[in-house]
């Protein structure tokens, strides 16, 4: 579902990412996790294509994302670290809005695509809200309802459960969860939080200072010999996290 080779990219002479090379199969949940300002994010918008990496290449669903963006763009959505509301808008506005301007399927379902992305999020009853009225997992899930609307193939998550207490982090870990099973759609899933990471990622990515250190599953990320998962493990550990 996405490949990406030899991808590196500087930031004003400043090296943000050196060399990633990451493939993702189908139906796959990867997470992306990492010193902060490691270059998560960065990576994230090179594989939306919303940026263009100093050198590699990127394909999301066998596109080409800089010289096939359209097709590639149509195949997947985004959930932004901040939830990028329009303040402006109602829940099903908010939803809507993408809907009405990249959706594919006809004018007249788009009300039934919209209630459809607002049920799998869990807030069927708060369409009429506005974002001011909603709590910080309800912001996430209207975010997470406006990707779901187009139905991609993948989802592109930039931590999504950051800044929420542990049931909603669950709830939303959930979510990620259950969409893959409801409709197969592969996921790449930054987080700093060890606990949702080992519920929902088959995979882990560790980026620090822009270098892939680590590549492999929740089970061997535990026994990693690198010293920033070591300590980030032991910190997790400390505070139970794992126990689960
Ligand atoms: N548009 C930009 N212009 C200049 N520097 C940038 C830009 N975007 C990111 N950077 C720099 O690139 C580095 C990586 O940033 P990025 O946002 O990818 O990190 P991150 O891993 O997502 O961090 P966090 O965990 O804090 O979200 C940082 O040093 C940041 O200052
Ligand atoms: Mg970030």
């Amino acid at each position: 579902m996405v490949s990406i080779k030899n991808l590196s990219h500087a930031f004003d002479g400043r090296p943000v990412l050196s060399n990633i090379s990451l493939d993702v199969a189908d139906g796959e949940i990867v997470a992306v996790m990492g010193s902060s300002g490691g270059g998560k994010t960065t990576l994230l918008r090179c594989i939306a294509g919303l940026l263009t990496p100093d050198s590699g290449e990127v394909e999301v669903g066998g596109f080409d994302v800089h010289t096939q963006s359209e097709e590639a763009r149509h195949c997947m959505g985004m959930v932004f670290q901040s939830a990028a509301l329009f303040d402006f808008m109602d829940v099903e506005s908010n939803v809507m809005f993408g809907v009405q301007r990249w959706s594919k399927q006809p004018r007249s379902e788009h009300k039934a695509v919209v209630a459809e992305a607002i049920g799998t999020v869990g807030l069927q009853g708060s369409e009429k809200l506005m974002p001011s009225e909603l709590s910080g997992g309800m912001r996430k899930r209207v975010g997470i309802a406006r990707a779901l609307a187009l139905h991609p193939k993948l989802m592109l998550y930039d931590e999504p459960t950051t800044g929420l207490d542990p049931v909603t982090t669950y709830t939303i870990d959930k979510l990620i969860s259950d969409v893959r099973h409801k409709f197969g759609t592969t996921s790449i899933v930054v987080s700093h939080d060890v606990s949702s990471v080992f519920r929902v990622a088959d995979r882990i990515a560790f980026l620090d200072g822009g270098v892939l250190t680590f590549t492999g599953d929740p089970e061997h990320f535990l026994e990693a010999r690198v010293d920033s998962i070591r300590e980030l493990v032991h910190k997790a550990q400390a505070t139970d996290f794992l126990r689960e």
